[in-house]
């Protein structure tokens, strides 16, 4: 059976980056004119007045300093708050796939592999811009890549289990060089008037090559193994859909959003995904001091430090779960994979990591990588 590896990664990021500083006043302008726009009703009482945020906050509660968006200007501009630009004609790449194609690119140069030699695309991300034709048929005809392409979406989990499904495919003989995608334009599903949420994502895009290790470069990474996991929870929703027209700007159209219960998924993801990496590690018969490293989702600093204190029975060192989270903030599925791309390089031949994803679902999915050479 041929085996599967992680030739390479790749990274495409945004040329925009917005501060804390940037956002919280941009999101405190349109707090005070709203407040002034209501203030006759918000004396009656009919109206609530909104609440400013703060710097401050965001960084305690997150570890979220800056996150870079495509479209900088209308997200900052309170009379818009969200990302704009011109309707692309169907000849011109779309958005998502033109992000998807630069990161994919990066991952191929990294490999030395020549894109007329790939056989699949799979676009997995959380964010898809169309119901079809799917991006990454768009993303093969961009690549000139002939064979297959299709779109999964498993939220913030969506890359570890598209490892997963290209690794099956080479286990299975139908592919041998697999393209897994993520291109995450988090910032449209953001609602960046929402004072609870508003400083959570950023636009970014990943790529990972999973191959047959007969034709991987030397300098790979062997997959130990994978497992994923999804529990039904409503904790973290977005009910945007086709079956509805509601935008940001109609009113009770904030579950066309992003909403989470965010108390509740920190409570209840921590432990599920501890767990989950304890159990992996008991498969592979592996102890704390087996594992080099960490690349965790990229969701919230303390969910993070607690999972990985779990994992190492000790406060995790930067180097041994490194964050990511400061410079790029929540970028959904890509997280895991930014933090392991520009994290692994100083990784020796035969050191030991994990790659974890989990969000929306609840999704949580564990990929143990080892250096080849
Ligand atoms: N600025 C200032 N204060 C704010 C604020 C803001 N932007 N947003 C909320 N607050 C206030 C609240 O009003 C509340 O005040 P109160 O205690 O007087 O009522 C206080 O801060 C705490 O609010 P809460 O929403 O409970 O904050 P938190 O400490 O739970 O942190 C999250 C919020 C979202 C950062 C945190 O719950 C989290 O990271 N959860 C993990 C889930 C996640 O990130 N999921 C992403 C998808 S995978």
């Amino acid at each position: 059976m041929p085996i599967p590896v992680i030739s390479a990664t790749g990274l495409f990021t945004p040329a925009d980056s917005i501060s804390n500083t940037e956002l919280v006043d941009s999101f405190n302008t349109y707090v005070a004119q709203h407040n002034a726009e209501h203030a006759a009703a918000i004396a009656a009482g009919e109206v609530l007045a909104l609440e400013p945020s703060s710097v401050e906050f965001i960084e305690k509660a997150s570890g979220i300093r800056a996150r870079y968006v495509l479209a900088k200007a209308p997200i900052l501009d309170p009379a818009v708050m969200a990302p704009r630009w011109d309707e692309r004609p169907n000849e011109q790449i779309s958005v998502l796939a033109e992000i998807g194609v630069a990161a994919a690119r990066d991952a191929l140069a990294r490999a030395g592999r020549d894109a007329k030699d790939v056989d699949a695309v799979i676009c997995a991300c959380s964010n898809l811009q169309r119901a079809y034709p799917a991006i990454a048929i768009e993303i093969q005809d961009a690549l000139g890549i002939d064979g297959f392409g299709f779109d999964m979406n498993v939220a913030c989990s969506s890359a570890t289990f598209g490892i997963q499904t290209a690794a099956d495919f080479i286990r299975a003989g139908n592919a041998k060089s697999v393209l897994v995608v993520n291109p995450e334009i988090c910032s449209g599903h953001l609602n960046w008037r929402d004072r609870d949420s508003h400083f959570i994502f950023g636009d970014v895009a990943t790529a990972i090559l999973v191959e047959a290790q007969d034709i991987a470069p030397a300098q790979h990474w062997e997959l130990l193994g994978t497992k994923l996991k999804t529990v039904f929870s409503n904790n973290i929703r977005n009910n945007f859909g086709f079956l509805n027209r509601a935008t940001p700007e109609t009113a009770g159209a904030r579950d066309k959003l992003f909403v989470q219960e965010g108390r509740k998924v920190f409570k209840e993801v921590v432990p599920m995904v501890a767990t989950m990496i304890a159990e992996q590690m008991e498969r592979f018969a592996l102890a704390p001091a087996d594992i080099r490293r960490l690349w965790l989702h990229q969701a919230n600093a303390g969910m993070n430090r607690l999972i990985a204190g779990r994992v190492l029975g000790h406060e995790a060192t930067e180097d041994e779960s490194p964050t990511v989270l400061d410079t790029y903030a929540n970028t959904s599925s890509a997280g895991s994979i930014i933090a392991f791309h520009l994290n692994s390089d100083d990784l020796q031949h035969g050191d030991t990591g994990v790659i974890c994803s989990f969000g929306a679902g609840y999704s949580a999915g564990t990929v143990f990588v080892r250096k080849a050479a």
